[in-house]
């Protein structure tokens, strides 16, 4: 954990291990402060790697016996691992170590959950099991025993033997190590089954604490559901007899996959009407789809190195979103990402911690889990696939599977199967994963004689370590809209490959409407200057959804944009417009509920910053509240109304249909709340048979001021309820008024139940805070400083969950010349700190570069 001078690994550096693995056999005795592991290895040498010295990962081992062909022997232990001599040939590897799951706060390797055993091995922790050669490219079969009186005892692959005080199970398939996983506690199990394409009945499990049965409904559901979705649309059958999920309260992030035997946050799997809302429902659906999705897409073909890291990951939430636009609807899928792409992956590449979607370089790859492989990651394969088309995407699929299936890849054999079936030479697309940071793409027009043309430039700004940047393939998807509004180019997908390109429409009979970037299809940041009533126009007329979003979208961001440099009042003319969609009954009520939602205040700082102002957070609040205001106000008179036609009466059930209703709802709720001062929230927070009612009204409540009541009998209601209580940790600290936001965030750290060392709920607490803008950033820097302070507090139990933390600095050098002096002085003094983790230690030293 601790490491004073962390190396740096590069890409250029890979060679392959000198040796493959024909089986490995593990034996775990389970014990919380003194587990004992056995293994016995097969090594034979690898005629296609280099000479090499006899090298395996190991951290934190104590190492009790090792052996080659029964002779025991004494290697070489260092901090990493150990070397020895090895016989030329093929030999047989046993070793014996111990280690303290109990002792183990890191959520790395083999834990300890509410007196639960439980691994985390991706990236890079297996080697704080047992000594191996802890990296993707090592594939093995794996057969696991495991002895200890935990009732159930679960590992990859079938289960081939149990009995008192031991299970077995064998893996057929082989896999890197990062894929080990064991779980064993006192579980009970949700169990369902489904019968594959082929015929095969598999038993499937949702595996949970006492307790928690009654929360596993969906998660079944949405397995279910995903794997005849990856049957359907991809030809993937699930190729073992058993399928697990195992959740655990303690984890590090989502969720992972695996082989067999997916681990998940509880929050990422357990669901119920009473307690998780609408947005829990359908993320727990997407992450289930997701880490199932990788039983093919990172399992059957996984990464040869870290650095292809988005090989699997890239390729997997493509994969996903692919499946909730199914599941659900497509525009309002692809809005919510974009929104998601714009608040997290932005600020990332546009800021000191910018890297390519596959880095060239390291220090602890835990820190590279980031935004811009995995959404970034998609992103590109979204335009793979509309710069071949949806044939030839699913004929390249199918020759991945085909040439790839048990192997170790790279990005080049990925755009190679795309290269093979298209006879398509990818050479500059291939700059989308070397080249960091978001291409800006400004158009200008022009119209003479019946012909439309569109001039594009293209430019990326400079990021850390790439100061020149080369043109990008840009798929620019564009339609044209006669001035009555109706379409007559239907959308068409322009290729940009040159800094500056210019495309021709011709045989028009009047200057069109253009509705560039359609569905966003390149994740670019558009400079237009549309002229407001263009804007208004798209919004009111534009077929593709997502620009109709983006029109009112932008419109708001110029409107708060002049609100806080200008002072000028809200604009009607937009409001008006954006009225018309919002009562305009025929459209999807989730789009509606979008389109209500005003941009955020963190995005408006990240656009104010683009145009070269400084954000002032305190005057963007007060703009938005301005904003919201007279929303409220102008539409005083059919608020309620609207919102009636939101009610639900049906049983609740999660699916986009009703989650839209209640999406408007909760929406038109909150602007009621400025009305009535809470009545109306009140009421529905006193008759709330779900928890996207409760906890919407709820929210509500906070904001108006008139929570105390409310929030102290929700805490009453729910305390024996951890994820319910991470909601009410996390809401009143990002609901309430950005000058009481510090304290309260303080007050709650002192709340008897604020267990800080579980990740979900110091994120309740800190992410809240974070994404409470005017709130964190308040003048005094007081939010930076209790931030850091905890973040020096738990990097010594979890490196990698505070390492993540430390990004809400990342777009520090925005701010005014105070602020960012806080902020740097809170990051110099996190980076001084004697024993800081290698994770932080990365994370700071590049964000203060
Ligand atoms: N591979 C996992 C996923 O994408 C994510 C993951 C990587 C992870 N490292 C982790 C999850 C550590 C938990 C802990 O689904
Ligand atoms: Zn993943």
């Amino acid at each position: 954990m601790k490491d004073t001078s962390p190396q740096t690994i590069y890409l250029s550096d890979y060679t392959a291990f000198g040796w493959t693995i024909a089986e490995m056999h593990l034996t775990f005795r389970l014990s919380p402060s003194a587990t004992r592991v056995l293994s016995r290895i097969r090594f034979e040498p690898n005629p296609d790697a280099p000479q090499q010295p006899f090298f395996l990962h190991g951290e934190e081992l104590k190492p009790i016996r090792a052996a080659i062909d029964g002779t025991e022997i004494t290697p070489e232990y260092s901090a990493q691992g150990l070397t020895c001599a090895v016989p030329s040939g093929a030999f047989t590897w046993e070793a014996e170590v111990e280690i303290a799951p109990a002792e183990n706060t890191a959520l790395e390797g083999l834990y300890m959950s509410n007196g639960m055993y439980c691994t985390q091995c991706e990236a890079e922790g297996f080697r704080k099991i047992t000594f191996y050669p802890d990296r993707p490219d090592v594939m093995a079969t794996f057969t696991v025993r495991i002895e200890g009186d935990e009732p159930v005892k679960l590992s990859n692959g079938n289960p081939t033997a149990s009995g008192e005080g031991f299970a077995e199970w064998h893996d057929p398939w082989p896999k890197p190590a990062y894929l080990f996983a064991l779980v064993a506690g006192d579980l009970v199990n949700h169990p369902g089954s489904f019968t594959t394409m082929s015929g095969k009945e598999v038993e499937l499990n949702i595996w949970v604490r006492p307790g928690d049965e009654g929360k596993c409904a969906w998660g079944m559901e949405s397995l279910i559901a995903s794997m005849a979705w990856d049957e359907k649309v991809y030809g993937r059958e699930y190729d073992l007899d058993i399928f697990n999920i195992v959740a655990v309260d303690d984890f590090n992030m989502g969720a992972m996959e695996n082989k067999g035997l997916n681990v998940f946050n509880s929050s990422a799997v357990l669901a119920s009407p009473e307690t998780s809302t609408d947005a829990n429902f359908e993320r727990i659906e997407a992450i289930i789809a997701h880490e199932y999705f990788h039983n093919w897409t990172g399992n059957r073909i996984t990464c040869r190195d870290w650095f292809q890291l988005c090989l699997k990951e890239g390729l997997t939430v493509f994969r996903d979103s692919q499946f909730t636009s199914d599941m659900r609807s497509p525009e309002v899928k692809r809005i919510g990402d974009v929104i998601d792409l714009r608040a997290r992956q932005f600020p990332e590449d546009q800021g000191p911690l910018s890297h390519p979607v596959r880095p060239e370089s390291f220090q602890e790859i835990n820190n590279f889990y980031t935004a811009t492989v995995y959404e970034k990651g998609a992103e590109v394969i979204g335009m793979l696939k509309r710069l071949v088309g949806d044939d030839a995407y699913a004929k390249a699929l199918d020759l991945y599977f085909e040439r790839h299936d048990g192997q170790a890849c790279t990005i080049e054999d990925w755009l190679a199967v795309f290269q093979d079936t298209t006879g398509r030479d990818l050479t500059q697309f291939k700059r989308w994963y070397a080249q960091s940071g978001t291409p800006h793409l400004s158009v200008s027009e022009s119209f003479e004689n019946g012909t439309y043309t569109l001039d594009f430039t293209q430019s990326t700004p400079p990021t850390p370590g790439q100061p020149d940047k080369l043109p990008q393939v840009l798929p620019i998807a564009v339609g044209l809209l006669n001035p009555n509004g109706d379409e007559i180019v239907p959308t068409t997908v322009l290729e940009m490959t040159e800094a500056t390109q210019s495309f021709r429409f011709e045989g028009l009979s009047a200057r069109p409407v253009p509705s560039i970037l359609r569905g966003f299809s390149a994740p670019v940041v558009l400079d237009r200057d549309t002229p407001p009533e263009e804007k208004r126009f798209l919004l009111a007329h534009d077929t593709d959804a997502f620009n109709r979003w983006e029109a009112s979208r932008d419109l708001g961001r110029a409107c708060l944009s002049a609100m806080v440099t200008q002072g000028t009042a809200p604009d009607t003319a937009w409001l008006d417009a954006l009225e018309r969609v919002i009562r305009d009954e025929a459209l999807d009520p989730a789009f509606r509920a979008l389109m209500l939602a005003p941009p955020t205040q963190a995005e408006m700082a990240q656009q104010l910053h683009a145009q070269g102002i400084t954000p002032d957070p305190d005057a963007l609040y007060a703009a938005s509240e301005a904003l919201r205001e007279a929303m409220a106000q102008r539409w005083s008179g059919w608020l309620a109304d609207l919102r009636a036609t939101c009610a639900v009466d049906a049983p609740y059930d999660p699916g986009a249909a009703q989650s839209g209703k209640r999406a408007l709802g909760g929406a038109l709720l909150s602007l009621l709340t400025r009305l009535d001062g809470g009545a109306a929230a009140q009421a529905q927070y006193d008759a709330a048979d779900n928890m996207t009612l409760q906890l919407g009204a709820l929210g509500c409540l906070v904001q108006a001021g008139a929570d105390t009541a409310a929030l102290a009998s929700f805490a009453k209601q729910w305390q024996g309820d951890r994820l319910v209580m991470d909601k009410w940790f996390a809401l009143q600290v990002a609901a309430i008024a950005p000058d009481a936001a510090v304290a309260r965030a303080e007050a709650l750290t002192r709340h008897p139940d604020f267990d800080w060392k579980n990740p979900n709920r110091f994120r309740a607490v800190f992410g809240a805070l974070a994404m409470n803008h005017a709130g964190f950033h308040t003048k005094d820097g007081s939010g930076y400083a209790l931030l850091a302070d905890w973040l020096i507090k738990l990097d010594e139990k979890n490196p990698q969950t505070t390492a993540r933390m430390c990004s809400v600095f990342q777009t520090w050098k925005r701010y005014d010349a105070d602020r960012r002096a806080q902020m740097q002085t809170q990051l110099e003094r996190i980076a001084a700190r004697p024993g800081l983790s290698r994770d932080v230690t990365e994370m700071v030293t590049r964000l203060l570069s």
